[in-house]
């Protein structure tokens, strides 16, 4: 009895570790170069920057630098870093971008942008590179002297335009050296060409642009269309819905093997009775 006991608690123990860790691969490796859009519920504070809301989502936060790449340039610029936190309920979803700037000024602006479907764009507003073969990008624009938020899109330089269909909204709130930007919209559009879609689970591509608008005693602006900091691409991902599959699978492997240990012990009483 005692070796046939040992024999079912082993495979109970075999069958409950393998159903018990195959849990749903979340694809971790990308997570910390990532904005994590985490879902929640009674909706996204869309229009409001400064909502309690905002403090329970995790904040990623990415490098930016002077654009370099094509003229004109600028070799210095005021926003070093950007902190962006997202979430989403399934329907809309909002991003919320937080960096230092001394002053406001009306001509202070930033930007997302996304590629568009699967084609591969360089986040130079998706301007055919040596290496990439050139795609359309959709770029989100709020400019504070404007209070709100231009949907466009480019394919390379001299294309940015203003899409006829608006689905993006925005507010930005200056407050002690620091602006917080939201921009909100729906995860699908009915327009999947110029549209970017946001399908929970699904790793996308994200760059930032920001303008310090600060007239100089020239007259000129500090930081103004090329003239900007700008990230390089980095990943935006709405998090799926919690899955308790992980729990369904546990519990079924319990279940069989309490059912293999029952019949295992049975079929051994009945062989010692007879
Ligand atoms: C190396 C990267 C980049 C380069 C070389 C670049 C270059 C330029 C140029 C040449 C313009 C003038 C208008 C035009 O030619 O279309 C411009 C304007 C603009 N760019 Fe970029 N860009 C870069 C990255 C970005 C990124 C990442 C975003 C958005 C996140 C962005 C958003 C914009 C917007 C909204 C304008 C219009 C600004 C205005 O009207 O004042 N750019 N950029």
């Amino acid at each position: 009895m005692r070796g046939a006991h040992r024999l079912s608690v082993w495979c109970f123990g075999g069958i409950a570790l393998f159903f018990g860790t195959a849990a749903p691969d979340s694809g971790f490796a990308q997570e910390s170069v990532a904005v994590r859009a985490v879902m929640v519920k009674g909706g996204v504070p869309g229009e409001d920057p400064s909502a309690a809301a905002w403090n329970t989502v995790p904040v990623s936060e990415f490098p930016l630098s002077p654009q370099v790449h094509w003229a004109p340039r600028i070799g210095e610029v005021t926003a070093k870093s950007v902190k962006v936190r997202a979430m989403h309920d399934g329907q809309r979803m909002a991003v919320m971008l937080e960096y230092a700037d001394p002053s406001e000024d009306p001509d202070d602006a930033a930007a997302l942008e996304f590629m568009i479907g699967d084609k591969k764009a360089h986040f130079a507003h998706g301007q055919p590179m040596a290496q990439v073969e050139g795609g359309p990008v959709n770029i989100w624009y709020w400019k504070n002297k404007d209070a709100k938020v231009l949907d466009m899109n480019a394919k390379g330089f001299g294309t940015l335009k203003a899409q006829s269909q608006q689905d993006v909204t925005g507010k930005g709130v200056y407050q002690n050296g620091t602006w917080k930007v939201v921009f909100t919209r729906s995860l699908t559009t009915g327009d999947v060409d110029h549209d970017t879609q946001f399908k929970p689970g699904e790793f996308i591509n994200i760059a930032f642009a920001i303008w310090d608008g600060k007239k100089l005693e020239s007259g000129d602006l500090k930081e103004k269309g090329s003239q900007k900091a700008v990230s390089s691409w980095w990943y935006f991902r709405a998090e799926p819905p919690p899955d308790y599959s992980a729990y369904l699978y546990a519990a079924l492997a319990v279940g069989l093997a309490a059912v293999f240990q029952f019949v295992i012990i049975r079929k051994l009483r009945k062989g010692r009775s007879t």
